[in-house]
């Protein structure tokens, strides 16, 4: 049994989620309650405790295993729900190998050496050397003592060398001053402080360990007015948020994150009284970001946009954050209640706190849905006697972007607001973005019609558990699986093996899979956009397979590095055993070249496995169909559940038309998808050929 599989028969998902989510009820024989991750009244999410799995069938449409649900809820990565859920289940994780141990030693004291000149940047602060920078803080910015010792501000003297000197008398190495970004080596190799003359602000990570700087000039014939840690191993400026450490505990009591640009800002917020508050340092908000605070902290988040000295400028510039948070749909896919909210004129919230820090409470309270906002600021020029043409040039402007996400609960809202402000009809404007929108997806890169053959090694080569796979090697037709959940579970734990190995030993099979897709799913954009879209993440209900996959995924559209080469240098430590088991059916032999990071030909690996020409073309589609199957298998597990979902809504007399409308519409499509994989896949049918009739 794998590492993942030990965990998941320790911990019972149904009690694991009921932690989280405590009005998750018994219900035949699944459990459900209302989604964790989106606002919804009707119960939509559900968990299966014989497959071990979750899906929520509203507005996320997602799904997977114990491990998924963690990441998703703690907004953990896999590394980290298998670091916890590991330790819950007290179950031994391998033990590190030298390398991990070397890497970890390594990061620890990385850190310890920030940790270190974040004390002396202090200690000389109030060493009476630099009287006049604390006088600054104390006059010119307003801060009180103990907001200063709070957040650890500290002082770094006019020299080139006064932290070098004092880091090295501590016993710390040139190259790790230089590698986290306090020292700077020259190209002739002369080693000199970064940061000098300069207010010295330390950037610590949710947890409250220091692991960067920001230092701000305090002559003014300097030119940059702040100077950050680079990006490092320790520091990653897209992944922190300024002051999360101490903000996050008032951000989930209060459900409302702001976030601000500045350190300055945060510091005088919290000076203030108001705690929930971090900063994204200048940068704009990123989607890693929003994941470090919903939904484990919060939902709400309120972008507090600084106005700079020109007033339009600002209000340009918040509209593209606004914009660009739409157009992304992080808010969206992570149902956040994202807001903004503007500064007046000529203000950063750091001089608004100071003059009148009981306004920023209403500020926040009145901050504006991003959608009213960019609604707003784009017709708010609009005059009464505006025309049609101008009128049109905003809604399209507009639409693709009110439109970009797929399970924005407020979509049809917004749609709504607009038509009202620029009096064009609802059903009008919709019919303009249908006219105006791509037909479809383009490929990520279409597959060269006429590809060499692939190397992909026959049957007998083929991992031995893949041996009993249904319809496989051993020509077992599997067709008396297709009776209830549980028999589903088992066929899909095969089938996600199976094909990630497939996948992974060739990533070319991916287009091919997609492709086949497609041509099913002919001009019929609900099945393409729905149950006959190209194989993704969802595909995969097991956590490590969803990571793989996202790799895989992530591989193949980026040009640098061959796919396998690629997820090799990405992949943790963690998934490396399962990822050198999927590969090869000999993992132990071939992980010692896998360790050497691809130096050797996969040719070397594969290249011993050529079979006769002729097959290719049957081969080919043999393995389509697998990839086909895996598609069948999941649309068979969800039909389950939202079927389930349909009678439980009927016998449970919970009346919510619009949901079953929903649910009937989904149940359908994937009928009609499921008929036509059916068909695809020919003899390989199985549990689907029953579930197809009823
Ligand atoms: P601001 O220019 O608004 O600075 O930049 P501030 O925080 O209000 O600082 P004071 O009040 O003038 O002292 C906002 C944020 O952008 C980043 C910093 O994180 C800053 O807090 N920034 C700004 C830089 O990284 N480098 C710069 O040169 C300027
Ligand atoms: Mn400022």
């Amino acid at each position: 049994m794998s590492v993942t599989d030990e965990i998941k028969s320790r911990i019972d998902i149904v009690a694991y989620v009921q932690r989280h989510v405590p009005e998750l009820k018994k219900a035949g024989r699944n459990h459900k309650a209302c989604c964790p991750f989106h606002n919804e009244k009707t119960p939509s999410f559900v968990v299966n405790p014989e497959r071990g799995t979750w899906h929520c069938f509203g507005a996320c449409s997602e799904g997977g295993d114990l491990f998924t649900f963690a990441q998703k809820m703690h907004g953990w990565d896999f590394k980290e729900a298998l670091r916890e859920l590991a330790a819950e289940a007290g179950v031994q994780l391998r033990p590190q190998t030298p390398e991990q141990k070397t890497q970890n030693d390594r990061l620890d004291r990385l850190r310890g050496l920030v940790k270190t000149a974040a004390e002396l940047f202090q200690g000389r602060l109030h060493s009476g050397a630099a009287d006049s920078v604390a006088a600054y803080l104390r006059e010119a910015r307003g801060l009180r003592d103990d907001t200063i010792e709070d957040f650890q501000l500290g002082y770094a003297p006019e020299s080139w060398d006064w932290l070098l000197k004092s880091l090295r008398g501590l016993g710390y190495g040139d190259d790790d001053i230089v590698e986290v970004g306090l020292a700077v080596r020259n190209e002739r190799g002369r080693v000199y402080d970064r940061f000098r003359n300069r207010l010295m602000i330390p950037i610590r990570d949710e947890r409250g360990r220091a692991v960067g700087f920001g230092g701000r000039a305090l002559a003014s014939e300097d030119s940059a007015k702040y100077i950050n840690s680079p990006q490092s191993a320790v520091f990653d400026k897209s992944r922190l948020l300024f002051g999360l450490d101490m903000a996050r505990r008032a951000i989930r009591e209060s459900g409302t994150a702001v976030i601000v640009e500045g350190y300055m800002d945060v510091i005088q917020a919290h000076q203030a009284g108001y705690f929930n508050v971090a900063a994204q340092m200048g940068t704009a908000m990123t989607e890693k970001q929003i994941r470090l605070i919903a939904p484990r902290y919060a939902r709400k988040i309120v972008l507090a946009l600084d106005a700079d000295e020109a007033g339009q400028n600002a209000a340009r510039r918040s509209l593209d954050v606004a914009r660009q948070a739409l157009a992304d749909d992080f808010a969206g896919r992570l149902s956040v209640d994202l807001r903004i909210l503007q500064m007046p004129e000529g203000k950063d919230p750091d001089d608004l706190l100071r003059k009148s820090p009981a306004r920023w409470e209403s500020m926040v309270d009145d901050a504006q849905a991003v959608a009213d906002f960019v609604i707003g600021m784009e017709t708010e020029s609009l005059s009464p006697g505006a025309s049609l043409q101008e009128r049109q040039s905003i809604a399209l402007a507009l639409l693709p972007i009110l439109l970009a996400s797929e399970n924005n609960l407020y979509q049809q809202d917004n749609i709504q607001k607009l038509s009202r402000r620029l009096r064009i009809s609802e059903r009008e404007l919709l019919s303009w973005a249908a006219e105006n929108a791509p037909s479809r997806r383009p490929a990520r890169r279409a597959a060269p019609p006429d590809a060499p053959p692939d190397d992909m090694p026959p049957p007998e080569y083929w991992p031995e558990e893949f041996a009993e796979m249904p319809g496989g090697a051993e020509g077992g037709s599997g067709a008396d699986e297709g009776q209830a959940g549980g028999a589903g579970g088992r066929h899909q734990r095969a089938i996600e093996p199976y094909c990630m190995s497939l996948l992974l030993k060739n990533p070319n099979l991916l287009y091919l899979a997609n492709r086949k897709l497609r041509e099913l799913a002919g001009d019929d954009v609900d099945l393409l956009n729905g149950p006959l879209s190209e194989l993704g993440v969802d595909d995969f209900s097991r956590g490590q397979y969803r990571t793989l996959m996202a790799h895989l995924l992530e591989s193949m559209s980026q040009d640098d590095q061959e796919p396998l080469e690629y997820l090799a240098s990405v992949i943790d430590e963690e998934l490396r055993i399962e990822f050198e088991a999927l590969l090869l059916d000999t993992p132990a032999t071939v992980s010692r070249l896998l360790r050497r990071n691809f130096e050797v030909d996969l040719n070397e690996i594969f290249g011993a496995r050529q079979f006769p020409a002729g097959l290719w073309q049957a081969e080919r589609d043999e393995l389509i169909s697998r990839a086909l199957q895996l598609r069948l298998s999941r649309l068979e597990n969800e039909r389950l559940e939202m079927q389930y979902l349909q009678e439980e809504a009927q016998t449970g007399g919970e009346q919510d038309p619009r949901q079953n409308d929903r649910l009937n519409v989904k149940i359908l499509l994937s009928m009609r998808a499921k008929a036509r994989l059916n068909r695809a896949v020919g003899r390989h049918a199985y549990s689907t050929r029953q579930a197809s009739i009823s």
